[in-house]
């Protein structure tokens, strides 16, 4: 949620800045802007829309060659998406403005500090929240001799609320002071040159090594030096880590979207993730703290998330309870966190983000620590904070993941949750060696079954061109494809805006079977063949009543086929993991309605990747 990049070095920083906003632009498009120091002093260039239109303004500008700025894409929250709120803002009671501050995260007593700074003499230019900041900074340094790095520490002491700070000064303009809260924040670490930068994707065409800022910490960043204070204005050691995947990672590599690199990339995803987990044809855990103890002596799991890290969960919670019988709920983090939940000493609580910044979902795991649970993440995101929090780590291998809409960091956390699933069921004695090992051979094969399954592609994209100009669709399911069927509901939502919903196959006539009406598309996912004839009654049900369907099944399916205008085959794996198969069609039905609707894909409206505000 927004995207940070600063440079400071002996080159021009202008190019570095762009194309370091560009590969964060899926943090937030909402308005974009640079500062930078330029012969003629401090200028700032800002715009609302993409970073393609901020190019154009400094194309009209002219000449900002400069060695040192910084950047931000905007994700709006004060603030409508407008030149004037857009990010850097300056900080100065002439208007003209000494400090140029980016920010990401939310001040929540930004009201109060706006009142007592404006009764200094300050002229807000803007609704945002970010700009009481500038001034706070520009308050707290003028007149005084203190440097801008203990300027920035005495004014984040003053904030509520969570922010990740690029903050530049005329008064030296090689550097560049970043701080953190609650936001993630990265320092790369070139030679002659370093950069902060929301993350990773904006340094690794620079620098493969980078810091990581902790909470409360503040960084003053030179050409040839970074240091790094802790609250208390102490120098802190920090270590320095190495990027572990390049650059054509995070590239589109000859597709049209990410989002359809990242759909044909999950069987290398789910392959990642489970291989190393599973050794002489048993799951074994090396570092995440889930041992055999632990897992004897859990009483009850949580699993929380957002949006389709809960979807990831919500199969998580149904595989978890049919393996290991343990009870198991899978919750929404925003409403976990508030809503006092029991959690008992022997209690899990699994976190499922791939970004491993997500406010909520983070609020949520130090709640569930705080009650005594044993937090395991289930993370993307290397080193993010959820991942260093928690107690124990299980990463999703997947890979960069750069398309807004999920695809294969879904697929990656279903297949994490199943490698838990195996392991607490084994540990418990609730299945044999023989049921590991055939368990374990099932989770190997699941890349080749997602394989076979994304040979659907063309009957995704002919059905996807049929029923593109439809105004909404019915996702039903039961069971785990009911928990499928909500991230498939998500999927379309999201990126072709076409309104849908995800029902119980047997609760649409409570009511929702109303909406049903002569050529509503209904989706219905039957692969659990003990579910199979109940789903079919269902899909009568709505047939009867006008609706055109698609039937996402497996190979096996025996029922009566006349009943949907489409059937989408999926290869046979083992019921237990058919999620991860009935989402190929899904996430490819949802991109190319998005297609044939002009939508733009990998950065839809309104939304942002990485959702660091609650
Ligand atoms: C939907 C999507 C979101 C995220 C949610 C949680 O395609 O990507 O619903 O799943 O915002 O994000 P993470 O997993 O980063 O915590």
């Amino acid at each position: 949620m927004c995207g940070i990049v600063g440079f400071t070095g002996r080159e021009n920083a202008l190019p570095i800045l762009i194309k370091g906003l560009y590969s964060l632009e899926y943090r937030g498009y909402d308005s974009a802007g640079i500062a930078a120091f330029t012969k003629d002093g401090l200028r700032v260039v800002k715009t609302r829309g993409r970073i393609a239109n901020l190019e154009e303004k400094i194309r009209e500008e002219g000449d900002l060659y400069c060695n040192c700025g910084i950047g931000h894409t905007r994700w709006a929250t004060h603030g409508e998406p407008s030149d004037r709120n857009s990010h850097p803002h300056l900080g100065g009671r002439d208007g003209k403005g000494k400090v140029a501050v980016v920010h990401n995260g939310i001040i929540e007593n930004y009201k109060e500090l706006r009142e007592r700074l404006e009764a200094h003499g300050y002229v807000f230019q803007s609704e945002t929240d970010t700009e009481t900041v500038a001034h706070l900074v520009d308050y707290l340094h003028t007149g005084k001799q203190e440097d801008l790095a203990k300027t920035v520490l005495a004014a984040v002491q003053r904030i509520r609320g969570s922010y990740a700070l690029g903050v530049v000064s005329m008064d030296n303009p090689e550097e560049i002071v970043a701080a953190r809260r609650d936001n993630p924040l990265i320092i790369g670490v070139g030679e002659g040159e370093n950069m902060i930068a929301s993350d990773i994707t904006a340094i690794i065409g620079r620098t493969r090594n980078y810091i990581i800022l902790d909470d409360n910490e503040v960084a003053i960043v030179r050409p040839d030096s970074v240091v790094v204070m802790n609250e208390f204005g102490d120098v802190v050691e920090k270590n320095v880590q190495t990027v572990n995947w390049d650059m054509s990672a995070a590239e589109k590599g000859g597709y049209e979207h990410f989002m359809i690199k990242e759909i044909m990339e999950q069987p290398k995803a789910v392959a990642d993730t489970v291989k190393p987990r599973i050794q002489n044809n048993a799951v074994v855990f090396e570092d995440n703290g889930l041992t055999d103890e632990r897992l004897r002596d859990i009483e009850n799991i949580h699993i929380v998330g957002c949006g389709s890290a809960l979807h990831a969960g919500m199969v998580g919670k149904r595989v978890i309870e049919a393996m290991c019988r343990i009870r198991c709920t899978a919750e929404v983090a925003s409403e976990f966190r508030y809503e006092n939940p029991i959690i008992g000493k022997k209690d899990l609580c699994i976190v499922i983000s791939q970004s491993g910044e997500t406010a909520d979902t983070l609020a949520a795991m130090r709640l569930a620590k705080q009650a005594g649970a044993f937090t395991v993440a289930i993370v993307n995101v290397v080193s993010s904070t959820i991942a260093r929090e928690a107690d124990g780590v299980l990463y999703t291998w997947a890979g960069p993941e750069i398309s807004v809409a999920t695809t294969k960091a879904y697929s990656a956390q279903l297949s994490a949750l199943y490698l838990i699933s195996v392991k607490i069921a084994r540990t418990r004695g609730l299945i044999s060696i023989g049921d590991e090992r055939a368990l374990c051979a099932e989770l190997q094969r699941l890349p080749s079954c997602i394989e076979k399954a994304l040979m659907c592609q063309e009957d995704m994209q002919r059905i996807a061109t049929l029923y593109a100009n439809r105004p909404s669709v019915f996702f039903l399911g039961r069971g785990l494809d009911y928990a499928a069927a909500l991230e498939a509901s998500l999927k379309l939502k999201e990126i072709s805006y076409i309104h849908s919903e995800a029902y119980a196959a047997g609760e649409l006539k409570h009511g929702t079977i109303s909406l049903i009406e002569e050529g509503t598309l209904v989706v219905a996912l039957a692969t659990q063949p003990a579910l199979f004839e109940k789903t079919v009654s269902n899909i009568r049900e709505v047939v009867s009543r006008g609706a055109v369907v698609v039937l996402v099944t497996t190979d096996d399916f025996t029922g009566d086929e006349s009943v949907c205008q489409h059937i989408i085959r999926l290869p046979k794996c083992l019921y237990e993991f058919s999620a991860s198969l009935s989402i190929i069609p899904m996430q490819l039905l949802a991109y190319y309605v998005a297609v044939e609707r002009n939508c733009d894909v990998d950065k839809p409206r309104n939304l942002a990747k990485s959702v660091t505000v609650e």
